[in-house]
């Protein structure tokens, strides 16, 4: 088999790389070692950049996300008994950010595939890319008995964190950068009426929480807990109590509790792999690089790979022109480190740390009381959190 471009991994990153080369005439297969329902099981990002939905539309993805999504002009951060808003509109020159579920965008992506009649195997076994060093690269994945090899020009990364792609580049080669944390979020997603219209991210003794949402019935809430704990550690009863116990009174008053539609606890880290290319191989998303949640950066940053290959592979076959391909890990990896700055920065601002003496603690209240003192630190705040362009 051949396609112009295979493409390993169908989370959002693969599929949307998929959907834009298509509507370009370049030819694309996604190999996904998972399941559909199982990729539309998993419950992660809610929080969109602009330039993520601007992507989304160019795909053709955008209406049901247009229809459906919220526009969100603000957010709160809980802290020693106050509730701060930081106004994105205000303090980033009018931008916004758009409330949609990633399992939607994944669904509406692969909507779109399936419309325009693309190529996406699923349950595909082993995936091995080969020779991506040289001018003929090829991929193997097994379907049951069958080992079926694909030739093609590039083979994209797309597979997140725990993907094969980055692995298959020598280690000599690759860089990398990591930081864990020592602690993950529980998140629960319950068919509630959202405590607040905004979310509230809240700094508490106890721990970190936050209070976000998927739409005006569907919520979606957070705990910091310690990486020890695990799901059956925290019975729907005792993760609402918890939650009441981090939030502001008037908030928790305002809570709407009820049975959880899923339930699970992802480890926080911050991850970059360096370079984003080896030969005829790029790699995307979370592939090469992780951040921690609280800043609403992965996907977005996965976003802004996507868009960059995009553009270098439509030169490529357009124009011949392969400096976008070139130019791409250097490109990618610059607006990457940002988005670590920030979410790293973010994370200790609002985090409890086991470790941290009295000295660093009176440090972090310092930090939130210094940025709603000023609106050059809430500007800061604001343009990271809309997404710095790309
Ligand atoms: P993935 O979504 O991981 O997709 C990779 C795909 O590759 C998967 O479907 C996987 O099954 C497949 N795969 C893996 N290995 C192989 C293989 N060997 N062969 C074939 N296929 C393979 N980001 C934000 O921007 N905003 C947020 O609000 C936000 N909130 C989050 C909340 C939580 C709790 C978590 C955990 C993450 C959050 N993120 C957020 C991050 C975001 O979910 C990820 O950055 C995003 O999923 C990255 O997309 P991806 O397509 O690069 O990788
Ligand atoms: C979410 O709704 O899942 C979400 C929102 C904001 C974040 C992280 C996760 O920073």
């Amino acid at each position: 088999m051949r396609a112009q471009v295979c493409i390993i991994g169908g989370g959002p990153s693969g599929l949307l790389l998929s959907q834009l080369l298509h509507l370009k005439g370049v030819d694309t297969i996604v190999l996904e070692r998972q399941s559909r329902e199982y990729v539309l099981g998993r419950i992660r990002a809610g929080v969109l950049e602009h330039g993520f939905a601007d992507l989304m539309r160019e795909a053709q993805c955008g209406e049901r996300m247009d229809r459906e999504g919220e526009i969100h002009h603000g957010f709160f951060i809980a802290h020693d008994g106050k509730l701060d808003r930081v106004d994105l509109a205000r303090h980033s020159g009018g931008n916004s950010v758009v409330v949609y579920g990633q399992t939607e965008v994944t669904r509406d992506l692969y909507a779109a595939r399936d419309r325009m009649g693309g190529k996406v195997v699923h349950n595909a076994e082993d995936v091995t890319p080969h020779q991506v060093d040289s001018d003929a690269p090829y991929v193997t994945y097994r379907a049951g008995d069958d080992v079926v090899r694909i030739d093609c020009d590039f083979v994209i990364g797309a597979d997140g964190f725990h993907g094969v792609s980055r692995k298959s580049i020598p280690k000599g080669v690759l860089r990398e950068y990591e930081r864990v944390y020592p602690f993950g979020w529980l998140g629960v997603l319950s068919r509630t009426k959202p405590v607040s219209p905004e979310l509230i991210y809240c700094k508490h003794d106890r721990g970190f929480a936050l209070c976000s949402l998927r739409s005006q019935v569907l919520s979606r809430y957070y705990l910091q807990v310690p990486l020890t704990d695990r799901v059956e550690d925290w019975p729907d009863h005792a993760f609402w109590a918890e939650l009441k116990r981090r939030l502001p009174d008037a908030v928790a008053a305002m809570l709407v509790t009820g049975p959880s539609i899923e339930k699970s606890i992802a480890p926080l880290r911050s991850f970059v792999a360096e370079p984003m290319r080896y030969g005829r191989l790029f790699l995307a998303g979370d592939a090469a690089h992780i951040v921690p949640p609280t800043g609403a950066r992965g996907l977005n940053s996965a976003a802004s790979d996507i868009y960059y290959l995009y553009h270098a592979l439509i030169d490529h076959y357009e124009r011949g022109d392969d400096s976008g391909l070139d130019a791409y890990s250097g490109k990618a990896l610059a607006r990457v480190w940002k988005a670590q700055r920030f979410s790293w920065q973010l994370t200790m601002m609002l985090h409890r740390f086991p470790d941290h003496s009295d000295y660093e603690n009176r440090l972090q209240a310092t930090e939130l009381e210094y940025l709603f003192s000023s609106d050059k630190a809430l500007g800061s705040l604001a343009e990271n959190y809309v997404g710095l362009p790309f």
